[in-house]
């Protein structure tokens, strides 16, 4: 029988042992660093999937300005009260523009305002704002009299909110004209008309409409307000043009860097690939355009001061859909793509393609440093075409560091396939993807801790808690799936050792164009909002210090015990430690954390703190900061200081230490 004395002290020990209040302290080894955090370690994955380059971050507001879609006229009507059957024709002029050969003929007989026009209903509408000047530009050509285009913006009412007139010379060869004007509204979603005035036969193409407040006020550039939540994430790099669009659902349909560079009008337009993917989202008016093309990606890293990361197709279509291979004899040509573009972003003015970079206004070397070579491939068929890529770059260029696929899952026959073949070919990095539920991601906060530390790095190349399943229209970007994956990224960067790069995937949907959920950041033609899995990245991509050093409680890891998940890192420039808390339950949680092996912290830190008490909760257009951090100041006394971790909770911590 245990005494009175006794009794208590056994209810006290065990208490301490069950009761979160009297858990262990979370001791942080601030002077212990074990590895470096690659500073490029947080990146972005950019593709032109739910509209996020055509109709969203490449701010064209006309569709189908070339007549090159599938159907010539989508997008288009022809109207007004003199129009005949025959006044406006697509034609087809292979020889002349073979990238784009379609332009439109229209025959106006004394045409005047009414008589003879086209209307564009832009990408789901047009969204315009007050004050802002559009600019209009077209190719065309006539042999007779002068003639006018009378260009507008409409509302939904037809009342004109901006117009501009442009007189049209005869020119028998294609001439582009220009002219601006500013809109007096601002909708959501506006239509363009334009009226022919004159007599005479008149050919059109490439007509196309900008907002002037692009970024960084850039002739036909980017949305600026998608460029900025891209700016805000500080990302170390920027993996592009996808995704499964590298691979093209037959090969045919792959992406071609070199078909996206230089003229507009040279740029060949292609459908596509979500266009047909989900018949459950159908977008047949769905093109690329490739008016952001590969210089634009290039220059975009650049910018925003991140690495570029190109993905090139390997001679593999999409193993999902047409699984067309490119013969081994017929590899040449895409070898030489990957060759090519490393002197387009690298060669000096001298080399052929550096001098093609420098024509399009970018003498210095972009610095490329590394490139993927093929999507989510996989089979032995893949590893056959990767050897010869490798064996050719690394001939020219040793040091270069080439993204390897490890398929489209991060588990089973395929994965352990082709993780034992990249590790036997040494592959700088192996591109993992995990598309998987929440618990998933909690599950597999610890999946990096006994991966081998030598030889390949992974590169976390698309990553997205699935609240429902992959893939499906009902995932969403709720609370529970971003803390999901603050819980996951506790790990990954705790193996900074192993893993030197991450990115979420799909980057942006637009809410009248999105083929594939969860993503991002979201888009209308207007607004734009981050989603709780935005502040999630940005709180790691802006707080990832410049060492990895341990956080641990009883001498173990937090990568799930009590629903805790941790990391910490030292930043050695700004002199501080950096301890990242997810805490996973329903219940708050007290603990304290000791900061081992520093002389003294500053008497104050800073936390930031990213909550939500539903798991449900989302960010909308009308409530973008429903899920969004709230930062407060912290006291640290001497080296110690305690944490409320509310529930459901990612936290931030941040110590001047000396
Ligand atoms: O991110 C959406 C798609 O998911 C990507 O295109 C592909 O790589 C993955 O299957």
């Amino acid at each position: 029988m245990l005494s009175g004395v006794m009794r208590f002290f056994f209810v006290f020990l065990v208490s301490i042992v069950i009761h979160p209040a009297f858990a262990q302290d979370i001791v942080v080894k601030a002077n212990a660093p074990v590895s470096r955090i690659q500073p490029h370690m947080w990146g972005i994955f950019f593709e032109d999937i739910n509209m996020g380059a055509d109709g969203g971050i490449y701010a064209e507001l006309i569709k189908n300005r070339s007549f090159e879609f599938f159907k010539p006229l989508m997008g288009w009507k022809t109207q007004g009260k003199k129009l005949k059957e025959g006044d406006m024709l697509v034609l087809n002029q292979q020889n002349e523009k073979p990238s784009n050969p379609r332009f439109l003929r229209v025959t106006a007989r004394q045409a005047s305002v009414g008589d003879l026009g086209l209307t564009n209903e832009g990408f789901r509408g047009m969204g315009i704002k007050k004050g802002v000047r559009y600019d209009f530009s077209l190719q065309y050509r006539h042999a007779g009299a002068p003639m006018k285009l009378h260009v507008m913006l409409e509302d939904s009412l037809s009342n004109i909110v901006g117009r501009a007139e442009l007189s049209l010379d005869a020119s028998a060869a294609w001439t582009t004209r220009s002219a601006s004007f500013e809109s007096n509204a601002t909708l959501m979603k506006a239509n363009f008309r334009m009226w022919i005035e004159g007599d005479g036969i008149l050919d059109l193409d490439m007509i196309s409409l900008f907002p002037s407040d692009t970024w960084k006020g850039r002739p036909g550039g980017m949305r600026s307000d998608m460029v900025q939540w891209l700016a805000d994430l500080k990302p170390g790099f920027i993996r592009f043009p996808g995704g499964c669009i590298v691979e093209g659902f037959d090969l045919s349909n792959r992406y071609r860097w070199k078909n996206t560079i230089g003229p507009l009008d040279q740029r060949q337009l292609m459908i596509n690939r979500w266009n047909i993917e989900f018949p459950h989202r159908s977008a047949p008016d769905y093109f690329q355009t490739f008016g952001l093309g590969f210089f634009e990606y290039f220059q975009l890293a650049e910018d925003i001061g991140s690495e570029a990361l190109p993905i090139l197709n390997c001679g593999m279509a999409c193993q999902y859909n047409s699984a067309e291979l490119a013969s081994l004899d017929d590899l040449g040509p895409y070898i030489q793509d990957a060759l090519d573009l490393i002197e387009f972003a690298n060669g000096d003015t001298s080399t052929q393609w550096g001098r093609v970079r420098a024509g399009l206004g970018h003498p210095a070397p972009f610095n490329l440093k590394m490139m993927g070579i093929g999507n989510e491939n996989w089979g032995p068929q893949y590893i056959e075409r990767l050897k010869r890529f490798t064996t050719a770059i690394h001939a020219r260029y040793p040091e270069f560091r080439i993204v390897n696929s490890s398929g489209t899952d991060p588990d089973g026959e395929r994965f352990n396939y082709l993780d034992v073949e990249l590790r036997k070919m040494n592959a700088s990095y192996i591109d993992e993807h995990y598309y998987r539920r929440p618990e998933w991601f909690l599950q597999n906060a610890s999946r990096y801790d006994n991966y081998p530390r030598e030889g390949s790095k992974i590169f976390a190349g698309e990553y997205a808690a699935q609240t429902d399943r992959g893939a499906s229209m009902n995932n969403k970007n709720n609370w529970r799936g971003a803390l999901s994956e603050a819980a996951f990224m506790t790990g990954l960067e705790r193996n900074a050792a192993v893993v030197e790069m991450a990115s979420y995937a799909p980057l942006f949907a637009h809410a009248d164009g999105w083929q594939w959920k969860p993503d991002l950041i979201w888009v209308n033609n207007l607004q734009s909002y981050g989603t709780p899995n935005y502040y999630v990245q940005k709180l790691f991509a802006t707080n990832k210090g410049t060492h990895e050093v341990p956080v641990t409680a009883n001498n173990e890891i937090l990568a799930g015990r009590d629903s805790l998940y941790a990391c910490a890192a030292l930043d050695t420039a700004a002199g501080e430690v950096i301890i990242k808390l997810v805490n996973a339950s329903g219940k708050p949680v007290t603990r304290s954390i000791v900061l081992d092996g520093i002389k003294k912290a500053e008497p104050k830190g800073r936390l930031i703190l990213l909550q939500h008490e539903s798991p449900d909760a989302e960010n909308t257009f009308e409530q973008p900061l429903n899920v969004s951090p709230v930062e407060k100041e912290i006291k640290i006394q001497g080296k110690k200081l305690q944490v409320d971790l509310p529930a459901s909770s990612f936290s931030v911590i941040r110590v001047k230490i000396k």
